[in-house]
């Protein structure tokens, strides 16, 4: 694999930093020469509509941004991932996860085998259990029919199919819900076993290493719950155990032998591959209580937006290319203007969890310190990405964002039609909600000048308070309705985006070993958390004197 490209040398990056000093953004100025601004900055990728005038940009920008790109041979970059060669270096493996979202029929051959046919295999396997489960013909040990998927997973075994889950709500079937396990703290599987009726629960164990240790305890807790109670209220007899798993466990992973010598029979176990990134497997078996809860169609539909916006990123020039100039956009922002974090801010409740599925994908895809050839980085990587659903963040954080001393840009995101369409007496309730959408990105665009404060009759001692200086940038993102394949291609499009940094960058945007040394260190303080003295006193001051206070105040 050749090294990484150091962006930082490129030409393009010196023009961009001549371009960033004494930059005075004035969208005021902007908008008002310039009536074409927001036609020529505003983009459609499948069904998003994109418009990024409201952002530090202007054409020689753009194409500054745009020759950064072809400099670090971004194009190159993403034929090698869509190929199949083996991107991410220090795992040595492909990073596929748009195969899993090829439509049936076309091939990609890796290896000598054919992954889209090994994909929709496994796509067939789900959607048969996923149509037995809907329509009743899986029943549990005492004959009953499911009403409850507990998905027992971590990270993005459970973060992309919770974000999911919630976001297409509208989709799912009646009468079914899902529940997710994911902390080891062990009130999370306390509180979602909680008067919940094992008889009528399917629980899903996704991993896919099957080692991850919140996972492996979550699903013996659970097991035991589903037992004993099962046997408590007269159910099921002993030795009726192993029936019962079969009937109440499937598993998700890529370790199939470890499922088994977890007691899930194979045949009820799903798999994926190890080309399939963690973070980035939500479309894969990794989505099963999805799949079971919105359906096979929806599921479809799901996994055809994710490949509409693939073909668009790997088709679109750089030009009008929406991954790649968000991708691009977030680079200017943090790397010549020092932005540290990244909001996005859904107005679509149902997109509530999406700001914490994208954290799990940016930042542990990004947040790296040295490039894919172990050499240093050679500037700031991977921005802090966060963010609450709208009209919820202005009541609490966007103060900060309005008036505060640091730069955060933020991406908007709107649909035109509502799931759930409300009128009250006077109003259309989604057009007060966007009407909010609308304003908060032209108030953080234009801002408010002391004159005009004045001119509201503001006494002068607080005329500066009540300023808004305007030029805060933004991205406004809207589609027609939060469907199936929307949600799937608005994934795909903020995959894309983290792709496209992490090439800036010249990381393996791919790898996740800064999680590590937390795990291992949490495995070998076991003995001390226990109470051997010997392990507590051969810990640091301060771990030893926590481990001590924890020891006395237990009861
Ligand atoms: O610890 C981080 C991590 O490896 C994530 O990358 C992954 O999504 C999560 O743990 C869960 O891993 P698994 O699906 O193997 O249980």
């Amino acid at each position: 694999m050749q090294s990484p490209v150091d962006a930082t040398t490129t030409e393009a990056w010196g023009r961009l930093s001549s371009l960033a000093q004494d930059y005075r953004p004035n969208m005021r100025t902007w908008f008002a020469e310039d009536p074409g601004r927001t036609e020529r900055l505003s983009f459609t990728a499948g069904d998003l509509f994109v418009d990024m005038s409201k952002n530090w940009l202007d054409d020689t920008i753009v194409s500054s941004l745009v020759d950064l790109a072809d400099q670090v041979h971004l194009t190159d970059r993403i034929d090698a991932m869509f190929r199949g060669d083996r991107i991410n270096v220090t795992e040595d493996r492909s990073v596929l996860h748009t195969a899993l979202r090829k439509p049936a029929g076309q091939s990609l051959i890796l290896d000598g085998k054919d992954v889209v046919a090994d994909v929709q295999g496994e796509l067939d396997k789900i959607y048969a259990f996923a149509r037995k489960i809907r329509s009743g013909e899986w029943r549990g040990i005492t004959g009953k029919t499911i009403r409850t998927i507990v998905n027992i997973g971590i990270g993005g075994s459970d973060l992309g199919p919770v974000m999911a889950y919630e976001a297409l709500k509208p989709y799912g079937q009646l009468g079914l819900e899902c529940r997710f396990i994911s902390n080891i703290d062990p009130t999370d599987a306390a509180e979602k076993t909680f008067l919940l009726d094992p008889e009528t629960t399917l629980v899903i164990v996704a991993s896919k290493t099957f080692t991850t240790l919140e996972t492996i305890t979550n699903a013996r807790i659970v097991r035991n719950w589903l037992l004993s109670t099962l046997k408590d209220r007269g159910a099921i007899a002993d030795g009726q155990e192993n029936e019962a798993v079969a009937k109440h466990f499937v598993a998700v992973s890529t370790a199939l032998e470890k499922v088994a010598a977890f007691g899930i029979d194979p045949a009820n176990a799903f798999g994926f591959w190890e080309w399939v990134g963690g973070r980035y497997s939500v479309d894969s078996a990794v989505g099963t209580a999805l799949a079971v809860y919105i359906g096979p169609d929806n599921f479809e539909a799901f996994l055809a937006g994710f490949h509409a916006m693939d073909e668009h990123f790997r088709t679109t020039p750089l030009e009008r290319n929406v991954p790649a100039l968000m991708g691009l956009l977030n680079i200017w922002y943090t790397n010549f203007h020092g932005a540290q974090s990244h909001a996005v801010l859904p107005y679509a409740q149902y997109l509530h969890r999406f700001p914490a599925y994208l954290q799990q994908l940016t930042m542990e895809s990004n947040g790296k310190r040295v490039r894919w050839d172990g050499t240093p980085v050679t500037s700031d990587t991977g921005e802090i990405f966060w963010g609450e659903p709208g009209t919820n963040g202005q009541h609490a954080f966007y103060q900060l964002i309005h008036q505060g001393t640091r730069l955060v840009p933020a991406d908007f995101i709107a649909v035109a039609n509502p799931a759930n369409p409300t009128r009250d007496a006077e109003n259309d309730v989604h057009e007060l909600f966007l009407g909010n959408f609308f304003a908060q990105t032209k108030a953080l665009a234009f801002g408010k000048t002391a004159d005009e404060v004045r001119a509201e009759g503001t006494r002068e001692e607080i005329v500066s308070a009540r300023v808004f200086p305007g030029n805060r940038p933004t991205t406004s993102i809207m589609a027609p309705e939060l469907s199936p394949s929307v949600l799937g291609q608005l994934i795909a499009l903020y995959e894309h985006i983290t792709f496209t940094e992490g090439i800036v960058w010249g990381i393996d945007s791919f790898d996740q070993w800064g999680v590590e040394l937390g795990k291992q260190m949490a495995k070998e303080l076991t003995p001390a958390v226990a109470g051997n003295e010997a392990a507590i006193e051969a810990q640091d001051p301060s771990t030893k004197a926590l481990i001590r206070y924890y020891r006395s105040q237990r009861v």
